[in-house]
C-alpha cells in the first residue's frame, strides 16, 4: 500500500454516488420544521468528496462557492472533468484532510459537508476535522455529518471484524480488493452454514450477509474493509461536537423527522418523558436502532419565533418529481411500510401537479378548502420529500443563472452515458441539485440533442449504442436475443420517456 493513503483504502476507486443532503437547500425546510433559523449558503466545503459527483452537481446548480478535498487522485481529476465541464465556481483539492485543512487561502464556511467520511478515518483525522470545523464554520454556519451508529451496528460489528481479518490473514496481496471481498464473504457464509453460538445470538446476520452479496463490491470495500471502522453513539457524537460549540440541529433524512412513522405510540410517549433533548436523542436511536445517522449541527442555534417559522415555511418552494399518478401512496419509515392519507396528500399533490414550483404557502391555499391545516400540509411535505416525489425548489432568479452550467454538465454526463452507467444522475438548476436519471434517459437525451426527434429514432441510437459494447436488453430476467426484440425494448422505454419522464426534465430546467 501507498503512502498517501495513511491506511485509508485506496485499491478501489468510490462508486459515484450522489446525495442530496449535502445540498444546503435540503436543509432548509427541516431546519424550518425543527423551528431553526438556517443560514444564506454562499460558501460550502465537502471533505472527502469521493468522486466529487454532488460537489459539481451543487456547485453547477447552484451560485454557492464550493470548495473540497479528496487525497485519491485518480478520483479528483474525475471530479476536476466534471468541473471544467460545468464551468462552475467550485475549488476542487487534491489533498489530505490534515494538508487542505492547514490551507491558508480558504474562506469562512457557511456550510460543510462530509458524507460517508467520519466512522472510516483515523483518530487524527477526526481531530483535524473537528478543529476546522471549529476555526471555518462560521457563527450560524451548518455542518453536515453522517456516521455509522451504535446501537444499530452491535450485532454485525464482530461480522465486520472478521470480514477484515480474513481480508488480512488469508488474501494475497497480489489478488485484488474486489475478489478479496468475495472471497472474504464466501468465507463467512461457510461459518455462518456451521450454525455458529454467534448467528445463533445474532439471528440478524446471516441475512445480512445475504444482502450484502448484492451489494457494490467497490461500496463494500469501502465500507467493510478499511483500515478503520468506528460506530460511535450519538452521545459521543454530541460530547465532540457541543465542545466545538456546535448544537444538534434536526436529522438529514426527512422520513426520521415524522415521529409516528418511526416510533410507536409507546416510545412516543416514552421519549416524551426525558427533558433532556440530547438524551432523548439518544434514546430514540435504541427505539429504532439506529445504524448510520445523517445529521445537521449548527454553530449557534437560533430558535424562530412561530410566526416567523410560519412565513419562513410559507415562502419555501417544492416541486413534484414524478408524474402525479407514479406518486406511491406507500411510504417506509422505521416501524414498516405505511400508507399515505389519501385526503392529505392527494390535494397536495395535486397542487403540484403541473409540475411548477410552489410555495408551500401557495400549497396552503390550494388546499385550505380541503380542511387541511398549515400543520397537516407542512408535515406531509415532510413525508414526501423523504420518499423523494417532491424537492425543495431555489430561487428563480438563481436557477436561471444556473442552467448554463447544468447544461454544460448534463452533456457531458450524457456523452458519459456513451460508454457506462455509473453516473445516474443530472443537475437541475430548478432543484440546485440533481435527480436520477438511468443510463436509457441519458441516452435518448443525448440523440435529442443531436436532431434525433422521435422516440423510434432515440431507440435506434440507443441500440447502436450496445451493439458496439456487445450488450443486450435484460427484459424479466431473460436476454433478448435478436435485434427487433431489442429495439422494440427500447421503443417502449424510449415512449416512457418521451410521455413521463421528458416533461419532468423539462420542468427540472435539465431538458
Ligand atoms: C467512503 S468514501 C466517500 C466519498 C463521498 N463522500 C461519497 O459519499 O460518495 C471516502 C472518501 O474520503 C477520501 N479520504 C479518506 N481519507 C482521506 C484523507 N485523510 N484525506 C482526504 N481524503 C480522504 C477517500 O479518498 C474517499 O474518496
Amino acid at each position: 500500500m501507498s503512502e498517501w493513503n495513511a491506511g485509508y483504502l485506496a485499491d478501489v476507486d468510490y462508486t459515484y454516488g450522489y446525495y442530496s443532503q449535502l445540498d444546503p437547500l435540503h436543509m432548509r425546510i427541516a431546519f424550518l420544521y425543527a423551528g431553526l433559523a438556517f443560514p444564506e449558503v454562499a460558501t460550502a466545503c465537502e471533505l472527502g468528496f469521493g468522486q466529487g459527483v454532488s460537489v459539481n452537481m451543487h456547485a453547477a446548480a447552484s451560485r454557492v462557492e464550493w470548495y473540497g478535498t479528496d487525497f485519491n487522485p485518480t478520483q479528483v481529476g474525475f471530479a476536476r472533468e466534471l468541473a471544467a465541464a460545468s464551468g462552475a465556481r467550485l475549488r476542487l483539492f487534491e489533498q489530505s484532510f490534515a494538508e487542505f485543512c492547514n490551507r491558508a487561502d480558504l474562506p469562512d464556511f457557511d456550510f460543510i459537508a462530509m458524507h460517508g467520511i467520519w466512522s472510516w478515518t483515523s483518530k487524527k483525522n477526526r481531530a483535524t476535522i473537528l478543529d476546522f470545523v471549529r476555526r471555518k464554520l462560521k457563527v450560524g454556519g451548518v455542518l453536515y455529518l453522517s456516521y455509522n451508529t451504535l446501537p444499530g451496528w452491535a450485532a454485525f460489528a464482530p461480522m465486520r471484524h472478521l470480514l477484515k481479518r480474513h481480508h488480512e490473514v488469508m488474501c494475497s496481496p497480489g489478488s485484488g480488493i474486489i475478489s478479496c471481498v468475495d472471497s472474504s464473504i464466501a468465507f463467512a457464509e461457510q461459518l455462518l452454514a456451521t450454525r455458529p453460538a454467534y448467528a445463533v445470538a445474532n439471528p440478524q446476520v446471516p441475512e445480512r450477509i445475504r444482502k450484502i452479496k448484492g451489494e457494490n463490491r467497490s461500496y463494500l470495500a469501502h465500507e467493510y474493509f478499511n483500515k478503520e471502522w468506528n460506530c460511535a453513539y450519538f452521545a459521543e457524537m454530541a460530547d465532540l461536537l457541543t465542545s466545538i460549540r456546535l448544537n444538534f440541529a434536526c436529522s438529514a433524512h426527512y422520513l426520521d423527522l415524522v415521529d409516528d412513522l418511526n416510533l410507536t405510540p409507546d416510545q412516543q410517549a416514552f421519549l416524551g418523558g426525558i427533558p433532556d433533548p440530547m438524551f432523548r436523542e439518544t434514546v430514540r436511536d435504541y427505539c429504532v436502532n439506529q445504524q448510520f445517522r445523517t445529521d445537521y449541527w449548527v454553530n449557534g442555534a437560533h430558535r424562530l419565533h412561530p410566526l416567523e417559522q410560519g412565513e419562513k415555511l410559507r415562502a419555501q418552494r417544492v416541486i413534484l418529481l414524478r408524474q402525479r399518478e407514479d406518486v406511491s401512496p406507500k411510504v417506509k419509515g422505521r416501524l414498516g411500510e405505511m400508507t399515505m392519507q389519501e385526503p392529505l396528500y392527494a390535494p397536495i399533490l395535486d397542487a403540484l401537479a403541473d409540475h411548477l414550483p410552489r410555495s408551500l404557502g401557495e400549497i396552503e391555499q390550494a388546499v385550505q378548502d380541503k380542511g387541511i391545516s398549515f400543520a397537516e400540509m407542512v408535515r406531509a411535505v415532510i413525508v414526501l420529500i423523504g420518499a423523494a416525489s417532491i424537492t425543495p425548489a431555489q430561487d428563480e432568479a438563481i436557477a436561471g443563472k444556473a442552467r448554463e452550467q447544468t447544461d454544460k454538465l448534463n452533456a457531458f454526463l450524457c456523452n458519459k452515458a456513451l460508454y457506462g452507467d455509473e453516473i445516474v444522475n443530472l443537475a437541475s438548476p430548478v432543484i440546485g441539485g440533481a435527480v436520477t436519471t438511468g443510463r436509457f434517459d441519458q441516452l435518448f437525451l443525448l440523440a435529442r440533442s443531436q436532431g434525433k426527434k422521435l422516440p423510434a429514432e432515440w431507440a435506434q441510437f440507443t441500440w447502436q449504442v450496445l451493439l458496439t459494447q456487445g450488450l443486450k436488453i435484460v427484459s424479466e430476467g431473460e436476454v433478448l436475443e435478436t435485434e427487433e426484440e431489442n429495439l422494440n425494448a427500447l421503443l417502449e422505454q424510449a415512449r416512457i420517456f418521451a410521455d413521463r419522464h421528458l416533461p419532468i426534465l423539462e420542468a427540472l430546467g435539465i431538458a
